[in-house]
């Protein structure tokens, strides 16, 4: 049993959501809060660990380095506090002074807490807790420990209305078989009150990439911007949004239901990867950052609303590329990579990821109808490395034809997107799950099926075919190259204190007793032979049977499993998936032995 023991500690490395935290000569931006007056607004800096302190009228920030890479910011009531998420399994909020910057003390959370949520009346924090699925509920004052709220998947952004009842969290993923015939992410509603999730609201078929959401300050409407893939199509083309759009849903918060879904791109000009949304402190405008085409999308409120009641066929305005024309504004950045925003009447505050700057743009038409972005620099310009101009890249679908979408589209935050998608690479109509990148450079042939050598291939096709991309240049592919080898495994949310539970140590030893078989193809360090077999996984559409043995390492946040995303959970694949079928002696296990050899698989 040694063996996991030290791989493991291996990953035990301090990691982010799975951005690379190589880049600590940049400092990209990520959230931002604007403090009430205007005068000040917060940044939490990714990948420096630090949070800038910034002086709007002087344009001169301050950093404060806080002990782990900050996810999200909130601040309190009277504005003298500013809490800090910050990522990794053991996670917390600090909290600092926001004067001084000082940290004073740090509350629990669970793994890799992010959008932090202050109640109306200043006493409660709320906290997703992403790699958890669940939210911390923290009282402010008094000796109360935190209470977790489950949710489903990946919670990743949160607000809660205007009266304290109602929280609402995105999921940043959809939930279970690839097989269903809906599959899409959802957003969870607490109510406040009895700490319960009292609705859960299904976004349309393909929604997933969940990474904004705001409520109206008048309260009545939830905004959520996330990727509606239309996965059932092949990926032969892009025009008109034939592969991704990218979209925004109203939730009206009286009946818990999802109004309508809007598209956030033009006929010929897609809006890839919406991150940030917020309103105007007046209401009469809801902006969308697009991170992929640094750009704002503003989008007149009232005249929206109106035409939604107004829709004829509201089932078709989820597919209508001009719903929004001329209710809809898209105004260029100066920046790139806009995520995070804050707002400080009509003044939008950008966190402008590549470009460690603050974006600014007062989107009022009123006030300049033909509004100039400016950005404030947070700090000296640091030289783009190789890998960090590959992030940059796999982020930027200004490399797309018409800019409809990116890498991470399909593989948020270089992971997999949870949905099957119909690549040409093998063939029409045998759709596969998209794949996590992580090692995919360690560990050829590329694709489910090894229809791909290695990675590097496989990365130069997606640009040429995924992305019809109109300039392909080998320094770009190289830079991509780089930039998902520096991807580093985010510890398991199923290890405690970094180690294997008990029930995860009798798993693994089951997983390396040589009659049940695992390691006959998930060998050694990256577990896989890096072998192709036939373990009878081969589904109605498919046209081979071999596929390639994938490593297991971060399995815990890449279901469904299997090259056509067959299982929900792990335990479907090992029990009535029974893993394909040829894996050695797994009919012999008994329901608990299955249950830590889960819990073995889950923590690696
Ligand atoms: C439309 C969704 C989509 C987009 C966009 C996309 N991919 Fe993929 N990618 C997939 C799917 C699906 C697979 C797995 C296919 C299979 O197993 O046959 C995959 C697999 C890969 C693999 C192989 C990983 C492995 O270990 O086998 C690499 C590398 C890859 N993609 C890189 C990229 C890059 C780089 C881009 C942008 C240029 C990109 N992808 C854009 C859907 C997408
Ligand atoms: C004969 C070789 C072989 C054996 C033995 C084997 N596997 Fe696999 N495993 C594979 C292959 C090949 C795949 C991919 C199949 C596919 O994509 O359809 C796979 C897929 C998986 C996956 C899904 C990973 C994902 O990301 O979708 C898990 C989990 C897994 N195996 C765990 C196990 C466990 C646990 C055992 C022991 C009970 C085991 N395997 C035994 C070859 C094997």
């Amino acid at each position: 049993m040694t063996k996991p023991y030290r791989i493991l500690a291996a990953l035990m490395s301090l990691c982010a959501a799975g951005n690379t935290l190589g880049a600590k000569d940049h400092i990209s931006p990520i959230a931002i809060v604007a403090a009430k007056d205007g005068k000040t607004v917060y940044v939490a800096g990714h990948t420096s660990r630090q949070v800038v302190i910034m002086d709007v009228a002087k344009a001169k920030p301050r950093l404060v380095t806080v002990p782990a890479s900050p996810t999200g910011l909130a601040l309190s009531k009277n504005g003298d506090n500013l809490f800090v998420t910050v990522a990794g399994p053991a996670g917390g909020v600090h909290v600092l002074d926001a004067k001084k910057g000082k940290v004073s003390h740090s509350l629990p959370t669970g793994h890799t807490p992010i959008s932090p949520v202050l109640s109306p009346d200043g006493k409660t924090l709320y906290v997703c807790n992403r790699f958890n699925n669940d939210v911390s509920v923290i009282k402010l004052k008094g000796e109360e420990q935190p209470v977790r709220i489950p949710v489903l998947r990946e919670p990743i952004a949160a607000a809660i209305t205007p009266d304290g009842k109602y929280l609402f969290v995105a999921n940043h993923l959809p939930v279970g078989s690839a097989h269903s015939a809906y599959v899409a992410a959802v957003v969870s509603v607490i109510d406040t009150s009895s700490g319960k999730v009292s609705a859960s609201i299904q976004l349309p078929n393909g929604s997933t990439s969940l990474r904004g959401l705001c409520i109206s300050p008048d309260g009545k409407y939830v905004y959520v911007t996330h990727i509606l893939g239309r996965y059932h199509m092949p990926t032969t083309q892009l025009d008109r949004g034939w592969i991704n759009t990218n979209a925004m849903t109203v939730i009206d918060t009286e009946t818990l239901k999802a109004l309508n879904t809007v598209l956030l791109d033009d006929t010929d000009l897609g809006s890839a990867n919406p991150w940030g949304v917020t309103c105007t402190a007046d209401g009469k405008y809801i902006c969308v950052a697009i991170s992929g085409a640094h750009e704002l999308s503003v989008i007149d409120q009232a005249e929206m609303l109106k035409r939604l009641k107004e829709a004829t066929d509201p089932e078709d305005v989820c597919n209508d590329l001009a719903f929004l024309v001329g209710a809809r504004r898209r105004l260029d950045l100066a920046g790139n990579g806009p995520r995070g925003l804050g707002m400080v009447g009509t003044t939008a505050y950008v966190a402008e990821y590549f470009s460690n700057s603050i974006g600014v743009m007062n989107v009022d038409p009123d006030a300049s109808p033909t509004p100039k972005a400016s950005s404030l620099s947070l700090g000296p310009e640091t030289k783009e490395s190789v890998a960090r101009k590959g992030e940059r890249l796999f982020h930027d679908a200004k490399l797309c034809f018409q800019q409809w979408q990116s890498c991470t589209s399909c593989h948020p935050d270089g992971r997999s997107d949870s949905l099957n998608w119909d690549l040409l690479n093998d063939g029409m109509f045998n759709p596969k799950q998209s794949k996590n990148m992580l090692l995919a450079h360690k560990t050829p042939p590329a694709m489910s099926t090894g229809i791909r050598p290695k990675a590097e291939t496989a990365v130069r096709s997606g640009i040429a075919f995924i992305l019809f991309a109109v300039r392909q240049d080998e320094g770009d592919a190289v830079a991509m190259d780089e930039y998902l080898k520096s991807l580093e495994p985010v510890p398991s949310p199923y290890l405690v204190d970094g180690k294997l539970s008990p029930a995860a140590q009798r798993g693994g030893k089951l997983f390396y007793d040589k009659k049940v078989g695992c390691i006959k193809c998930h060998r050694g360090k990256l577990y896989t032979d890096l072998s192709m077999y036939n373990v009878a996984s081969k589904g109605k559409y498919d046209r081979t049977d071999t596929f390639d043995t994938p490593t297991l390492i971060e399995c815990w946040r890449t279901a469904p499993y299997m090259h056509d995303g067959k299982y929900g959970t792990m335990k479907e694949l090992l029990t009535e998936g029974k893993h394909g079928d040829t894996h050695g002696e797994l009919d012999k296990l008994d329901d608990k032995q299955i249950d830590d050899l889960v819990e073995f698989v889950l923590s690696l």
